[in-house]
């Protein structure tokens, strides 16, 4: 049975007469890692800083639960930080090498000390840092700072974990090694709660999505999950041979016709204006069907028996990150602009 860890009850931070986040109600359960994700200023660092007490919330309350015991107001309970690790921000350290800041954060967080040394090692390995060991971390790059910012975050083998962007300024290789140790932190049952403004960057290690927009939670739920409740729903076929440009019409309408039950009934015209789509650069079509596991068998039955002269069918998936992006942009409303862009880009990469 889940357990929950946290729980955000009512959250709510006000700075003067704005209100950062508003009523935010979330629940944690053991071993879950947890996306909170949302645009520039939707309100992620504000309740991170909430849940560090760093800053104190309006209305509402945080509950935590410490080893085995009930849930408990953050508020009354000191042992709470120290069972959980935080990165909020982009750090901004002390003039010291990165063993002198790390030993400090160990022992301030009551770390055993005949480990500490071992532990640091064994982090700064992980995040190819080691030959920087006894070097002035304000001399760090803003990727290598960052890195230092999460070893800090997990010194003293946190059970919770809470990170706040944590990709930023890590090139791609550093970024797919940290999503890598997520994962490992995942497999040793932590329970993992990270903010982010990109989506794709942590859809793929996240149980669950948070989706934040000026200050408030408007959708709380698997990635699949979400998808679902916003029909966002699509399927890429990459065929063996280009499609001939005077056939291609033809097709299409043959396509349309036969496929109809299955494809969406009721497409969000922000998304596509068509249910089925042709990319020649990609050699491929894209369906936008009703997401029944049924359907996805049937169209592609159609596909191989009834097209078998018109093309062959090489690869038929159902991306997941993309859907994410609809739900996303849907769900933030982004502006018009924004919208009209991410779909070009989405037209190229089909
Ligand atoms: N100390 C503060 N005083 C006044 N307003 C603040 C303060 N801190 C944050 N805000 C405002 O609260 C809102 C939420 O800010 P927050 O930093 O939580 O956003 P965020 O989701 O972390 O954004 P980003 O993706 O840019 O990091 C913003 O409009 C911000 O201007
Ligand atoms: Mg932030």
């Amino acid at each position: 049975m889940s357990e929950t860890i946290i729980k955000l009850e009512n959250l709510t931070k006000k700075f003067g007469n704005f209100t950062a986040v508003k009523q935010i109600n979330l629940e944690v359960c053991k071993g879950e890692t947890i996306g909170l994700v949302g645009p520039n200023g939707a309100g992620k660092t504000t309740t991170i800083k909430m849940m560090a007490k760093i800053l104190r919330p309006n209305e509402g309350r945080i509950l935590i639960k410490i080893n085995s015991g009930d849930l408990q107001d953050l508020h009354d309970v000191s042992a709470a930080l120290s069972k959980t690790g935080f990165l909020i921000d982009i750090p901004n350290f002390y003039n010291m090498t990165a063993y002198q800041l790390l030993r400090y954060f160990a022992k301030l967080q009551h770390y055993p000390k005949d480990k500490i040394n071992d532990r640091i090692d064994e982090l700064l390995t992980f995040f190819k840092l080691s030959e920087w060991k006894y070097k002035n971390v304000k001399t760090f790059s803003k990727g290598m700072t960052q890195k230092i910012g999460i070893i800090q975050a997990l010194i003293h083998d946190p059970d919770i974990i809470v990170l706040d962007e944590p990709q930023t300024g890590l090139d791609p290789l550093a970024r797919i090694e940290i999503r890598k140790f997520l994962r490992e932190l995942q497999t040793m049952g932590k329970t993992i709660f990270i903010a982010s403004h990109m989506l794709y960057e942590i859809s793929e290690i996240c149980d669950k999505i948070a989706l934040i927009n000026h200050g408030e939670i408007i959708g709380f739920d698997t990635v699949e999950n979400l998808a679902i409740t916003l029909k966002a729903n699509e399927l890429n076929c990459v065929v063996l041979e280009p499609i001939e440009p005077k056939n291609l019409a033809t097709i299409l309408e043959r396509l349309t016709n036969r496929l109809q039950s299955y494809l969406d009934q009721d497409l969000d015209p922000r998304i596509s204006k068509i249910p089925i789509k042709y990319s020649q650069d990609n050699q491929g079509f894209k369906f936008y069907f009703d997401g029944k596991k049924e359907s996805k068998v049937e169209i592609l039955k159609v596909l191989i028996k009834e097209f078998e002269t018109d093309f062959s069918v090489i690869s038929y998936i159902q991306p997941r990150t993309s859907q994410l992006e609809r739900v996303y942009i849907e769900m933030v409303s982004m502006d018009d602009q924004a919208i009209e862009t991410k779909l070009n880009r989405e037209e190229g990469n089909l």
